[in-house]
């Protein structure tokens, strides 16, 4: 159990008025959860804090080498009152694989649920309650040794942010169109695509903006190898519900193991769907559309929640899904979804966390 100073600020900032127009990440609260580590110390002197910027040595190893770790969950005001995470433990779980993979040491899984339901706490009064909106909460954890030698560090700063936020992409629920990348890759087998780590999103800004000047909102992945079966999406993972069985790709080392994902197969599962989570090349799915098998498309994920795909572009091959509409299985599950995430929907499966 972490013993937490908490430190108000004494200039708090005009809280947003117009919830309909937060837009993603781009307003901060009035605190934030910080800590420190060091070797032969461990995790010390956890804080909230007011918000405020950091100072770092121009050497700090985050800055050359990228040894950083990231996660992204929300939290929710219910109708009353009450403030609910969705399923913390699994990002924590997740926060752990990535610190173990680039090197950083792990966090107790009952100090990093303490820290964020901290300063969540704090700044509860943030939460905004319009339709589609959310707290949506950024652990991050920066290697702070000033050295330029290839090693991992040896002091390191978990920091918390909160950002009220509404929708992902600008068109909101309306169908989003993907373009599927053959040239860049982003992620191999045995590297770093499963661990939630900045490396992998550097990786995918050239491939996002050659899709943003073709007029597509975010990338499509192929596999890194042999640049044929679909992999996930920019910020988000892939599902395809084809001849009416929900298809996605199989979790095989460089996808992200995402939350949202492992939701909509256990709800689609509940409601009697058969779910494959297997290989899927990119010909089956251009085959399936062109006979008409592909009914629909929707990515799956924190910041994107539910987002119907309604426009995949492969090459030459356009492949339209749905008549620009989100398709009933989507909406099914975005309903479900946000539905147990703000307390309207019974939450069967134990999903919600209150945050006292
Ligand atoms: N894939 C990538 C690359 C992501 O950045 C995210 C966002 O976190 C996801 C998938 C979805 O993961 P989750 O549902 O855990 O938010
Ligand atoms: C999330 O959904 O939490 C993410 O991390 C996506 C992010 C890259 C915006």
């Amino acid at each position: 159990m972490l013993n937490i100073r908490i430190e108000k600020t004494t200039a708090p900032k005009a809280k947003p008025q117009d919830e309909s127009k937060l837009g993603f990440g781009k307003i901060f609260t009035d605190h934030m959860f910080v800590m420190n580590y060091e070797t032969g110390k461990g995790w010390f002197d956890p804080r909230v804090v007011p918000y405020q910027s950091l100072s770092l040595d121009p050497s700090a190893m985050v800055f050359h080498y990228g040894q950083e770790m990231f996660e992204g969950l929300k939290a929710y005001r219910t109708e009353d009152g009450r403030v609910l995470m969705f399923r913390p433990n699994k990002n924590i779980e997740r926060a752990n694989n990535t610190n173990k993979r680039i090197c950083i040491p792990e966090i107790p899984e009952e100090d990093f649920l303490q820290a964020m339901q901290a300063v969540v706490s704090v700044d509860k009064d943030w939460i905004p309650t319009a339709p589609g909106t959310s707290l949506y909460i950024r652990p991050f954890i920066i290697a702070t040794d000033p050295f330029l030698g290839v090693r991992p560090s040896d002091t390191y700063l978990f920091i918390v942010i909160l950002s009220p936020v509404g929708a992902y992409y600008a068109s909101g629920l309306d169908p989003v169109k993907i373009w599927i990348e053959d040239e860049y890759v982003r992620a191999v087998k045995g590297g770093i695509g499963e661990a939630k780590t900045g490396g992998n999103y550097v990786a995918s800004l050239k491939a996002q903006m050659k899709a943003h000047d073709e007029g597509y909102s975010q990338v499509l992945w192929l596999d890194g190898v042999e640049r044929k079966y679909i992999e996930e999406v920019g910020a988000m993972n892939i599902f395809f519900k084809i001849n009416g069985k929900v298809v996605t790709p199989m979790l095989n080392g460089s996808i992200l193991p995402s939350v949202t994902r492992a939701s909509c197969i256990e709800l689609c599962k509940s409601w009697g769907y058969e779910v494959e989570e297997r290989r899927i090349s990119v010909d089956e799915l251009v085959e399936a559309a062109r006979t008409g098998a592909l009914e629909e498309c929707w990515g799956s994920g924190t910041a994107a929640v539910i987002s119907p795909v309604g426009n995949l572009r492969f090459e030459d091959e356009v492949m339209e899904i749905g008549g620009g509409n989100i398709g009933p299985l989507s909406q099914r599950l975005y309903d479900t979804v946000t539905g147990i995430q703000t307390g309207k929907v019974e939450d069967t499966f134990g999903w919600t966390v209150e945050v006292k």
